[in-house]
């Protein structure tokens, strides 16, 4: 298990600023357009899931480029951007709240100027979080990226319904909490175990001007005590590794080492009437498929509690190692001697939701959805009903 005190936030990028600071960078990406409409109407971006997204526009055309090039160009294209046109098209005293916040870094030569983190619009909110590296190793705290595809995915089967108090478990970057507190909930709370994280997740804050969200930096409920949530929401890390060396990613060699603990303390945690949606992987075993493994890890407090598993991909053992990138043979054959060890089957990648409803018979329930959409559809609670 990876040592969570080894973990720092080191302070090589995202400065804190006034908060005159923070909202004049916020108006500068808003008033020039840069919101997801925008951005994912006006880019094409390619990739693989797990990949960074390279936006495919022309080189920067002195004369026709805009505010919004420019900086869909730094932040979300990683592209240096010579200083001077930075200068021309955002002006200089934006080009110098940008430095001040850490946010860009100009070369030795002071020709050119690169983003130190990636902004991805989420709505209308500005998300920073880890450059991808043109080379590895990627930092063993990197904080994971609001588009990437299970993010996508997790932040769809989020119901936006209003809500008293929400708790985001494993928020990364923060941008679910940020949009549910900006949105449908009165009292957010965001938990991460990474320092690093939890500092974007405060320099989002500041960026988006919301007050209604508190940060905690610690494992899984520990810094929580015993509060009770109306809703829980997490995705946490699920991917198996012979050696758990990133921390938004391995759980362990099953992939189950955070989130059966996430399991085990929601009964202890969900409010009466609440709801947990989560979106992770977790196996069917020899003993047990999936679905009843969940139920066990809830314990006997969770026995009221109802159970619904929407899959995504359910993978044989082999093909689930086999699809994993950038493991090499001998790490993908001890893996599945200890996933055979463990009596697993198969991998199931699935929305999963657990609510409260004290006084009836609790249910177990488990549908395969046909893709991403139908899963977020079928996740929607209106039509999660009995
Ligand atoms: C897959 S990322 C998800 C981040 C964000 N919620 C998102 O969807 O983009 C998993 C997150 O879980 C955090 N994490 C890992 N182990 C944890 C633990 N024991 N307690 C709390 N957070 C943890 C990681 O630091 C990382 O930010």
């Amino acid at each position: 298990m990876m040592n969570p005190a080894v973990l720092t936030a080191e302070d090589d990028c995202l400065h804190f600023a006034d908060d005159t600071v923070f909202h004049s960078v916020r108006d500068l990406f808003l008033g020039f357009g840069f919101n997801e409409t925008n951005v994912r109407d006006q880019y094409w971006f390619s990739g693989q899931p797990g990949k960074s997204l390279t936006p495919h526009f022309l080189e920067i055309e002195p004369g026709t480029a805009s505010g919004l090039d420019v900086l869909v160009h730094l932040f979300m294209g990683e592209q240096a951007v010579p200083v001077d046109d930075i200068i021309r098209i955002l002006g200089s005293r934006h080009f110098l709240e940008l430095q001040e916040l850490k946010l860009v870094e100009v070369d030795e030569q002071g020709s050119a100027c690169s983003a130190t983190v990636r902004i991805e619009p989420v709505n209308e909110l500005l998300i920073c979080a880890d450059r991808s590296p043109a080379k590895p190793p990627v930092r063993s705290d990197a904080v994971y990226r609001p588009w990437d595809i299970s993010s996508q995915l997790y932040s769809r089967i989020v119901p936006p319904t209003p809500c008293k108090t929400f708790l985001e478990m494993c928020c990364g970057s923060a941008y679910v909490c940020l949009n549910a507190a900006q949105n449908f909930a009165e009292s957010v709370c965001g938990v991460d175990i990474n320092p690093r994280a939890i500092r974007f997740a405060d320099f989002n804050k500041k960026l988006n001007g919301i007050e209604n969200v508190a940060t905690y930096c610690g494992n899984l409920f520990q810094p929580l005590q015993s509060r009770l949530f109306d809703r829980i929401v997490a995705h946490p890390p699920y991917v198996p590794a012979v050696a758990d060396s990133l921390v938004y990613k391995h759980g362990g060699q099953d992939g189950e080492r955070i989130s059966a603990d996430l399991i085990s303390g929601i009964p202890h945690h969900l409010a009466d009437g609440g709801e947990f949606h989560g979106f992770f992987a977790i196996s069917d075993r020899i003993d047990a498929p999936a679905e009843l493994r969940v139920r066990e890890l809830l314990g006997p407090d969770g026995q009221e509690l109802d159970v619904a598993l929407l899959t995504v991909t359910e993978l044989s053992l082999v093909w689930y190692l086999s699809s994993m990138p950038g493991l090499d043979a001998k790490g993908a054959e001890e893996l599945r001697e200890s996933c055979k060890k463990l009596g697993i089957t198969r991998f199931v990648t699935a929305a999963v939701t657990i609510r409260s409803r004290r006084g009836s018979t609790p249910s177990t329930f488990r549908h395969r959805a046909l893709g991403w959409q139908t899963a977020a559809a079928m996740a929607d609670p209106h039509t999660f009903t009995r």
